[in-house]
Protein backbone atom coordinates (compact mmCIF):
# COMPACT_ATOMS: atom_id res chain seq x y z
CA UNK A 1 0.00 0.00 0.00
CA UNK A 2 1.15 3.67 -0.69
CA UNK A 3 2.37 5.04 2.42
CA UNK A 4 0.83 8.28 3.35
CA UNK A 5 3.79 10.31 4.18
CA UNK A 6 7.71 8.74 3.29
CA UNK A 7 10.63 11.02 4.87
CA UNK A 8 13.93 9.54 3.71
CA UNK A 9 17.28 10.42 4.69
CA UNK A 10 16.10 13.74 5.60
CA UNK A 11 18.20 16.87 6.95
CA UNK A 12 17.64 20.43 7.28
CA UNK A 13 19.73 23.20 7.42
CA UNK A 14 19.71 26.49 8.45
CA UNK A 15 23.35 28.09 7.13
CA UNK A 16 25.71 26.23 8.89
CA UNK A 17 23.19 24.94 11.94
CA UNK A 18 21.75 21.61 11.26
CA UNK A 19 18.37 20.93 12.96
CA UNK A 20 17.10 17.94 11.62
CA UNK A 21 19.88 15.05 10.62
CA UNK A 22 19.36 11.80 8.83
CA UNK A 23 15.08 11.71 9.71
CA UNK A 24 13.71 8.90 8.15
CA UNK A 25 9.44 8.25 8.61
CA UNK A 26 6.83 5.84 7.23
CA UNK A 27 3.29 6.51 7.94
CA UNK A 28 0.46 4.42 6.77
CA UNK A 29 -2.96 6.75 5.81
CA UNK A 30 -5.72 7.57 8.91
CA UNK A 31 -2.31 7.68 11.07
CA UNK A 32 -2.15 9.78 14.15
CA UNK A 33 1.49 10.65 14.93
CA UNK A 34 2.33 13.03 18.52
CA UNK A 35 5.99 14.38 18.32
CA UNK A 36 7.51 15.46 21.20
CA UNK A 37 11.02 16.97 22.14
CA UNK A 38 12.63 19.76 23.57
CA UNK A 39 12.46 23.43 22.76
CA UNK A 40 14.67 23.56 19.74
CA UNK A 41 14.38 20.56 18.89
CA UNK A 42 13.46 20.91 15.11
CA UNK A 43 9.48 20.30 15.48
CA UNK A 44 8.60 22.97 13.77
CA UNK A 45 11.41 22.52 11.28
CA UNK A 46 10.34 19.39 10.21
CA UNK A 47 6.32 20.28 10.02
CA UNK A 48 7.25 23.15 8.04
CA UNK A 49 9.48 20.85 5.52
CA UNK A 50 6.45 18.66 4.99
CA UNK A 51 4.72 21.47 3.79
CA UNK A 52 7.40 22.64 1.51
CA UNK A 53 7.96 25.55 2.63
CA UNK A 54 11.65 24.38 3.67
CA UNK A 55 13.49 22.97 1.55
CA UNK A 56 15.72 19.78 2.60
CA UNK A 57 19.55 20.11 1.87
CA UNK A 58 20.14 16.17 1.96
CA UNK A 59 16.68 13.31 1.15
CA UNK A 60 13.30 13.58 0.32
CA UNK A 61 9.77 13.75 1.33
CA UNK A 62 6.97 11.76 -0.47
CA UNK A 63 2.92 12.13 -0.01
CA UNK A 64 0.82 9.60 -1.23
CA UNK A 65 4.02 8.36 -3.52
CA UNK A 66 4.90 11.54 -4.86
CA UNK A 67 7.70 14.17 -3.71
CA UNK A 68 5.64 17.05 -2.15
CA UNK A 69 6.82 19.56 -4.39
CA UNK A 70 4.59 18.22 -7.42
CA UNK A 71 1.75 17.19 -5.04
CA UNK A 72 0.48 20.46 -4.15
CA UNK A 73 -2.91 21.21 -1.74
CA UNK A 74 -2.15 17.39 -0.03
CA UNK A 75 -0.83 18.80 3.43
CA UNK A 76 -3.07 20.96 5.44
CA UNK A 77 -0.45 22.99 8.29
CA UNK A 78 -1.88 24.64 11.58
CA UNK A 79 1.48 26.99 12.73
CA UNK A 80 2.47 27.23 15.71
CA UNK A 81 1.77 30.98 16.34
CA UNK A 82 -1.18 32.43 15.34
CA UNK A 83 -0.03 35.40 12.69
CA UNK A 84 -3.07 36.91 12.75
CA UNK A 85 -2.08 41.04 13.52
CA UNK A 86 -4.60 41.87 16.60
CA UNK A 87 -5.45 45.12 15.07
CA UNK A 88 -5.46 43.82 11.62
CA UNK A 89 -9.59 44.43 10.98
CA UNK A 90 -9.76 40.92 8.95
CA UNK A 91 -13.33 38.52 9.64
CA UNK A 92 -13.11 34.80 10.63
CA UNK A 93 -14.79 34.16 7.21
CA UNK A 94 -11.83 35.82 4.93
CA UNK A 95 -8.85 33.76 7.15
CA UNK A 96 -10.65 30.67 6.45
CA UNK A 97 -10.99 31.80 3.09
CA UNK A 98 -7.35 32.35 2.86
CA UNK A 99 -7.25 28.67 3.32
CA UNK A 100 -8.26 28.50 -1.35
CA UNK A 101 -5.59 30.60 -1.82
CA UNK A 102 -4.31 28.42 -4.24
CA UNK A 103 -7.65 27.71 -5.64
CA UNK A 104 -9.44 28.78 -8.91
CA UNK A 105 -12.38 29.05 -7.85
CA UNK A 106 -13.79 29.96 -3.98
CA UNK A 107 -16.30 28.02 -3.03
CA UNK A 108 -18.72 29.59 -0.19
CA UNK A 109 -20.07 26.24 1.07
CA UNK A 110 -16.51 24.99 1.40
CA UNK A 111 -16.20 27.58 3.84
CA UNK A 112 -18.45 27.55 6.00
CA UNK A 113 -18.46 23.66 6.29
CA UNK A 114 -15.32 24.11 7.50
CA UNK A 115 -16.31 26.70 10.07
CA UNK A 116 -19.23 24.53 11.00
CA UNK A 117 -16.50 21.85 11.50
CA UNK A 118 -14.62 23.71 14.47
CA UNK A 119 -18.13 25.10 15.66
CA UNK A 120 -17.79 28.54 14.46
CA UNK A 121 -20.13 29.64 11.60
CA UNK A 122 -22.26 31.81 14.18
CA UNK A 123 -19.38 34.49 14.49
CA UNK A 124 -18.35 34.28 10.82
CA UNK A 125 -18.13 37.85 10.58
CA UNK A 126 -16.77 38.85 13.76
CA UNK A 127 -13.03 40.17 13.93
CA UNK A 128 -10.12 37.36 14.45
CA UNK A 129 -8.65 40.37 17.01
CA UNK A 130 -11.86 40.06 19.45
CA UNK A 131 -11.61 35.79 19.76
CA UNK A 132 -10.45 34.18 22.64
CA UNK A 133 -7.22 32.06 21.82
CA UNK A 134 -8.70 28.67 21.69
CA UNK A 135 -11.59 30.41 19.09
CA UNK A 136 -8.43 31.52 17.13
CA UNK A 137 -6.55 28.32 17.21
CA UNK A 138 -10.23 26.74 15.85
CA UNK A 139 -9.90 29.19 13.01
CA UNK A 140 -6.71 28.15 12.42
CA UNK A 141 -7.89 24.77 11.98
CA UNK A 142 -10.79 25.47 10.03
CA UNK A 143 -7.83 27.61 7.53
CA UNK A 144 -6.01 24.34 7.12
CA UNK A 145 -9.37 22.36 6.48
CA UNK A 146 -10.90 24.09 3.54
CA UNK A 147 -8.73 22.43 1.03
CA UNK A 148 -9.70 19.19 2.12
CA UNK A 149 -6.11 17.79 2.80
CA UNK A 150 -5.26 14.68 3.09
CA UNK A 151 -2.46 15.21 5.64
CA UNK A 152 -3.24 18.11 8.58
CA UNK A 153 0.10 18.97 10.27
CA UNK A 154 -0.55 21.02 13.57
CA UNK A 155 2.40 22.68 15.65
CA UNK A 156 1.07 22.65 19.43
CA UNK A 157 -3.01 23.66 18.80
CA UNK A 158 -3.87 23.40 22.66
CA UNK A 159 -0.62 25.67 23.92
CA UNK A 160 -2.55 28.40 24.66
CA UNK A 161 -6.32 27.64 25.78
CA UNK A 162 -7.45 26.00 28.60
CA UNK A 163 -7.93 22.19 29.27
CA UNK A 164 -11.17 22.24 28.12
CA UNK A 165 -10.87 23.87 25.23
CA UNK A 166 -8.44 21.73 24.80
CA UNK A 167 -10.29 18.61 25.21
CA UNK A 168 -12.80 19.66 22.42
CA UNK A 169 -9.74 20.17 19.58
CA UNK A 170 -8.55 17.17 20.84
CA UNK A 171 -12.24 15.35 19.91
CA UNK A 172 -12.40 17.71 16.51
CA UNK A 173 -8.91 15.92 15.93
CA UNK A 174 -9.87 12.33 16.52
CA UNK A 175 -13.07 13.08 14.32
CA UNK A 176 -10.79 14.40 11.41
CA UNK A 177 -8.34 11.23 11.85
CA UNK A 178 -11.63 8.80 10.62
CA UNK A 179 -10.26 10.43 7.43
CA UNK A 180 -7.13 12.45 7.33
CA UNK A 181 -3.73 11.33 8.42
CA UNK A 182 -2.19 13.47 11.27
CA UNK A 183 0.63 14.99 12.82
CA UNK A 184 0.55 16.68 15.93
CA UNK A 185 3.15 18.38 17.81
CA UNK A 186 2.71 19.03 21.34
CA UNK A 187 4.99 19.57 24.62
CA UNK A 188 1.99 17.94 26.81
CA UNK A 189 3.19 14.51 26.75
CA UNK A 190 0.05 13.73 29.05
CA UNK A 191 -2.52 14.86 26.70
CA UNK A 192 -0.57 13.70 23.65
CA UNK A 193 -0.30 10.10 24.80
CA UNK A 194 -4.13 10.11 25.35
CA UNK A 195 -5.18 10.19 21.98
CA UNK A 196 -2.66 9.87 19.40
CA UNK A 197 -2.12 5.91 18.05
CA UNK A 198 1.68 6.48 17.73
CA UNK A 199 4.40 8.95 19.43
CA UNK A 200 7.83 9.91 18.20
CA UNK A 201 10.51 11.89 20.22
CA UNK A 202 12.44 14.68 17.85
CA UNK A 203 15.93 16.21 19.12
CA UNK A 204 17.65 16.59 15.71
CA UNK A 205 17.10 13.07 14.95
CA UNK A 206 14.10 11.14 15.19
CA UNK A 207 13.71 8.01 17.05
CA UNK A 208 10.26 6.22 16.30
CA UNK A 209 9.82 2.62 17.09
CA UNK A 210 6.16 2.57 15.34
CA UNK A 211 4.38 1.94 18.65
CA UNK A 212 2.22 4.52 21.14
CA UNK A 213 5.42 3.44 23.91
CA UNK A 214 7.80 5.79 25.18
CA UNK A 215 10.34 4.35 26.84
CA UNK A 216 12.89 5.80 29.88
CA UNK A 217 15.57 5.45 27.10
CA UNK A 218 13.61 7.30 24.41
CA UNK A 219 13.16 10.24 26.61
CA UNK A 220 16.54 10.33 28.22
CA UNK A 221 18.00 10.47 24.90
CA UNK A 222 15.13 13.31 23.45
CA UNK A 223 15.69 15.43 26.64
CA UNK A 224 19.13 14.51 27.49
CA UNK A 225 17.89 15.33 31.44
CA UNK A 226 17.01 13.22 34.39
CA UNK A 227 14.04 10.82 32.87
CA UNK A 228 12.42 11.33 36.26
CA UNK A 229 11.51 14.84 35.77
CA UNK A 230 9.84 14.34 32.58
CA UNK A 231 7.98 10.95 33.23
CA UNK A 232 6.55 12.09 36.23
CA UNK A 233 2.75 12.43 36.02
CA UNK A 234 2.93 10.14 32.54
CA UNK A 235 0.22 7.43 32.03
CA UNK A 236 2.17 4.31 33.22
CA UNK A 237 1.11 2.42 30.51
CA UNK A 238 2.82 4.30 27.83
CA UNK A 239 6.24 4.37 30.24
CA UNK A 240 8.04 0.94 29.59
CA UNK A 241 10.94 0.25 32.33
CA UNK A 242 14.51 0.66 32.11
CA UNK A 243 15.47 -2.41 30.76
CA UNK A 244 19.21 -2.17 31.93
N1 LIG B 1 14.27 30.62 10.12
C1 LIG B 1 15.29 30.20 10.88
N2 LIG B 1 16.56 30.59 10.64
C2 LIG B 1 17.60 30.16 11.39
N3 LIG B 1 17.46 29.30 12.42
C3 LIG B 1 16.23 28.86 12.71
C4 LIG B 1 15.07 29.28 11.97
N4 LIG B 1 13.97 28.68 12.48
C5 LIG B 1 14.42 27.93 13.51
N5 LIG B 1 15.76 28.03 13.65
C6 LIG B 1 16.59 27.30 14.65
O1 LIG B 1 16.42 25.91 14.41
C7 LIG B 1 16.31 25.20 15.64
C8 LIG B 1 15.01 24.42 15.66
O2 LIG B 1 13.92 25.34 15.70
P1 LIG B 1 12.42 24.86 15.68
O3 LIG B 1 11.57 26.06 15.65
O4 LIG B 1 12.23 23.86 14.61
O5 LIG B 1 12.30 24.11 17.11
P2 LIG B 1 11.04 23.56 17.90
O6 LIG B 1 11.34 22.14 18.26
O7 LIG B 1 9.80 23.81 17.13
O8 LIG B 1 11.04 24.43 19.24
P3 LIG B 1 9.84 24.92 20.20
O9 LIG B 1 9.48 23.75 21.09
O10 LIG B 1 10.44 26.03 20.98
O11 LIG B 1 8.71 25.36 19.32
C9 LIG B 1 16.48 26.24 16.73
O12 LIG B 1 17.82 26.20 17.13
C10 LIG B 1 16.13 27.55 16.06
O13 LIG B 1 16.82 28.61 16.64
MG1 LIG C 1 8.14 24.93 17.47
Amino acid sequence: MTKAIQIEGLCVQYDDLTVLEDINLQLDEKEFLGIIGPNGSGKTTLLKTLTGIIKPSKGNIKVFGKLIDSNPGMVGYVPQYSSFEESFPISVYDVVKMGLINKKRVDKSIIEDALKHVELLDIKHKLVGELSGGQKQRVLIARALVSDPKILLLDEPTSSIDPKTGKSVYSLLNKLNETTTIILVSHDIGAISSYVKKIACLNKTLIFHDSKEITAEMLEETYECPVDLIAHGLPHRILNEHKH
